[in-house]
């Protein structure tokens, strides 16, 4: 596995693959790599001929600064994994590489993301955006994989993608989960023991919501139910509970069994902010 620091060094290897004819598998992370990162991994390994991963805590994402500070940093467990996985390469640039001045830049992806993560975390996307863009500069993978547990992160890049036309393919994989159902996130191990276990009110409430929806409960009666429970449990505060279209992000008042649709929450548990979402019509 080799470590690389800046896009000159990148840009040596890039040609020997482009020369090899090798496509280049792309996994952009945050670094305090978990199992969900590593499906992300495996995915390459299996579709790509090298796998590349960048590390870096992207610090224009951040509407909170709080969030920022208290993001887990840990590199030297991640890049044993990453050499455990196997991984070709991994880019692990310093914040002047990718920052050398704060970019004047700022993305608008127009209704993406007027709601739920853009809603209540204003310049997220736009810094989501800006980062991605320079990766893809620097990687030119072939393909980019990224996770369904951040849906509207996924159509927001696959918008990227196709207003900048990026020459490369966007494969999504599927939310990992502990074996209690809680989606994988770098924020878990942020978590109390107690937090822990009431974090699953998010995976248990989007379950109950999408069992009465397909029995033919109003979205409303079901959204005004699962408000309820997240009120009466203290440690939590529900940001948002919605029923969306999974591409274009438009918020749906009813289920409509013909239409895609799947059901994003956001919620504090203690000082963690954690979302999910889960499929009802793929
Ligand atoms: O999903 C993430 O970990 C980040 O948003 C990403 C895509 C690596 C950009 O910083």
């Amino acid at each position: 596995m080799q470590v690389f620091n800046n896009g000159a060094e990148w840009h040596n290897y890039w040609i020997q693959t482009l020369q090899t004819h090798k496509s280049i598998g792309f996994v952009p992370t945050m670094g305090a790599l978990h199992e969900g990162h590593l499906d992300l991994i495996k995915a390459s390994k299996k579709t790509c001929d090298i796998t590349v991963v960048s590390i870096f805590v992207n610090p224009i994402q951040f509407n909170n600064a709080e969030d920022f500070e208290k993001y887990p940093v840990l590199t030297d467990q991640d890049l044993s994994l990453l050499r455990q996985e196997e991984v070709d390469y991994v880019f692990l640039p310093s914040m002047e590489t990718i920052y050398p001045e704060s970019p004047v830049l700022s993305f608008n992806f127009g209704n993406l993301e007027n709601v739920l993560e853009g809603e209540f975390r204003p310049g997220h996307f736009s810094g989501v955006g800006i980062i991605v863009s320079k990766l893809f500069n620097i990687i030119r993978p072939t393909i980019a994989f990224f996770g369904q547990k951040d849906l509207q992160q996924v159509a927001i890049i696959k918008r990227l993608a196709l207003d900048l036309s990026f020459p490369l393919e966007i494969q999504v994989v599927p939310t990992k989960r502990e074996k209690d159902g809680l989606a994988l996130s770098s924020r878990n191990m942020r978590l109390t023991s107690i937090e822990r276990e009431k974090a699953l009110l998010l995976i248990k409430s989007l379950n109950q919501a999408k069992n009465e929806l397909l029995t033919g409960e109003s979205w409303l009666e079901v959204r005004n139910k699962v408000q309820q429970l997240f009120e009466e449990e203290a440690l939590t505060q529900l940001e948002y509970f919605e029923l969306v279209h999974p591409e274009t992000f438009e918020v749906f008042s009813e289920f409509d069994p013909h239409k895609k649709s799947s059901i994003c929450v956001a919620s504090f548990v203690g000082n963690v902010r954690l979302i999910d979402n889960l499929s009802i019509n793929p």
